[in-house]
């Protein structure tokens, strides 16, 4: 079929647009429009073809009618396929539904040379269906891709990236670039990714935190946002190997200050990322009826929740109730925030179960000024702390920790040059969506997730 060249010139568009568009109705002729994309769904009805049209803006109803309904490219058009469609866009006949409230009556429609999608046994539909299993899914990410919730997650993430870097930007946060390839460990060896550099032992990095600390003399508040790596060695919901961690430090502050921060750019996130109504449209088809949390955050000390834990009789790991020095374990740190039900600030952990650059409690030494936030369905997805900034506590603690000082000079050196009361913290991104958009596990919240025995596609 040949496009008919007496008609208007066709406006190219991406499909959520409507500003400039007047569709077509009694007596108004309507813009006539050029859309691309791909066929999320097709469906046929008498001697019409129906084209749910979507290209990564939005989806639009595409109505193949008359000659155009008989031609080859319509018969045998499949899922996936690609295409560009011009028209006129109508209001939708009474009682109809589609996207905008509108539909393109196709006046001319064309696929790309190798735009056709496979059908058949290879069809998508087929690859991908309700019942594939779950590591078949992950193979095809590719494919499952291209479905509305992997697609909607990953818009919405992109949201969130921006409503960070946005966020960081207002407060007048600098943003740096702390390099991958490093010799130092921050969380402990246990969980380091060791590789061969040039005939040196080095590893993937954990966390940039050692790195922002030495950008707040010369930039003042810093942050970044990086891939950090762990050999977690379990297949938990909120584990992965490689993850993206937003990570701040922070100048001459108190730990309140540390808190109040932490509350201010989590709630200005989750506003900016509301402010789009395309964005808030997908959080609330994933997570239905979600409303940003009130502040402030509850405020819960270690040793209250190891009691909260002992009065709900919620054990630890070996069976017993918890006591004072207990690392709080994924399950049991789950279930109390599943029943309190909003965010809390956990702080004050124990000095020997957290990192060696934690600033201790001067009202009770046993404790650090650390804190993490943990939020219902997920539980972590915040770990901060105040750092310590003298010197030969700094030896002391790597000598605690059984920690080489020789080669984190660099890092030990800023409490020799005007040292100054810092702390930051790492949110772990995938962990933010999976709470934002009620995901089951942090793995769909990566394009391509990295966790133990996964290092594909
Ligand atoms: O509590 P973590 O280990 O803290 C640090 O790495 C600090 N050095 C950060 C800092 O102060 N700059 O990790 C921080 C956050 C966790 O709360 C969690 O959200 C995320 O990083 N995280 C992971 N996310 C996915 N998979 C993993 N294996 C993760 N490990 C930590």
């Amino acid at each position: 079929i040949e496009e008919d060249m007496s008609l208007p010139e066709a406006k190219k568009i991406k499909l959520d647009q409507t500003e400039g568009i007047t569709l077509k109705k009694d007596g108004v002729v309507g813009t006539r429009v050029m859309v691309y994309g791909r066929a999320h769904t097709v469906r046929k009805q008498k001697d019409v073809f129906f084209i749910e049209l979507k290209d990564g803006y939005g989806k639009m109803q595409c109505v193949l009618s008359g000659q155009l309904a008989k031609t080859f490219d319509a018969i045998t058009l499949t899922r996936e396929s690609s295409m560009m469609l011009k028209g006129t866009l109508c209001e939708l006949p009474a009682g109809a539904r589609a996207p905008l409230g509108r539909e393109l009556q196709v006046d001319y429609f064309k696929l790309p040379k190798n735009g056709k999608a496979a059908g058949g046994d290879d069809a998508i539909t087929t690859r991908v269906a309700h019942d594939t299993e779950q590591h078949i899914l992950l193979d095809l990410r590719h494919l499952t891709l291209r479905g509305d919730n992997a697609s909607q997650v990953m818009i919405v993430r992109d949201q969130v990236e921006w409503a960070f870097n946005t966020a960081f930007r207002e407060l007048r946060f600098r943003k740096v670039s702390p390099p991958a390839l490093v010799q130092t460990q921050v969380e402990g060896g246990a969980t380091l990714f060791k590789f061969d550099y040039y005939g040196q032992e080095s590893f993937l990095t954990q966390s940039s935190q050692l790195y922002l600390e030495t950008c707040i003399p010369s930039m003042g508040d810093v942050y970044c946002i990086e891939k950090s790596f762990r050999a977690e060695k379990s297949l938990t919901r909120r584990h992965l190997s490689e993850y993206t961690h937003v990570e701040a430090e922070l100048d001459f502050i108190t730990f309140d200050d540390l808190l109040t921060h932490l509350e201010a750019i989590i709630c200005r996130v989750i506003d900016l990322t509301l402010s789009d109504p395309t964005i808030a449209a997908h959080i609330e088809r994933l997570n239905p009826g979600f409303t940003p949390p009130a502040r402030p955050f509850l405020r819960m000390k270690y040793s209250d929740a190891i009691q909260w834990l002992i009065d709900h009789k919620i054990e630890n790991e070996e069976g017993k109730p918890h006591e004072f020095g207990d690392d709080i374990a994924e399950a049991a740190e789950r279930r109390m925030t599943d029943i309190i039900n909003k965010p809390i600030f956990l702080t004050h952990f124990p000095v020997a179960i957290k990192a060696f650059y934690m600033q201790k409690d001067v009202e009770d030494l046993r404790v650090t000024e650390s804190v993490d936030c943990l939020m219902p369905g997920v539980g972590e997805i915040v770990g901060g702390s105040m750092r310590i900034d003298d010197w030969e506590e700094l030896m002391a603690a790597y000598k605690r920790e059984g920690i080489d000082p020789a080669g984190y000079g660099w890092y030990t050196d800023q409490r020799k040059y005007g040292s100054s009361p810092h702390g930051g913290y790492g949110l772990g991104l995938e962990r933010f969506l999976a709470w934002l958009c009620k995901l089951h596990t942090v793995r769909e919240a990566c394009l391509y997730p990295r966790y133990m025995g996964r290092c594909t596609p």
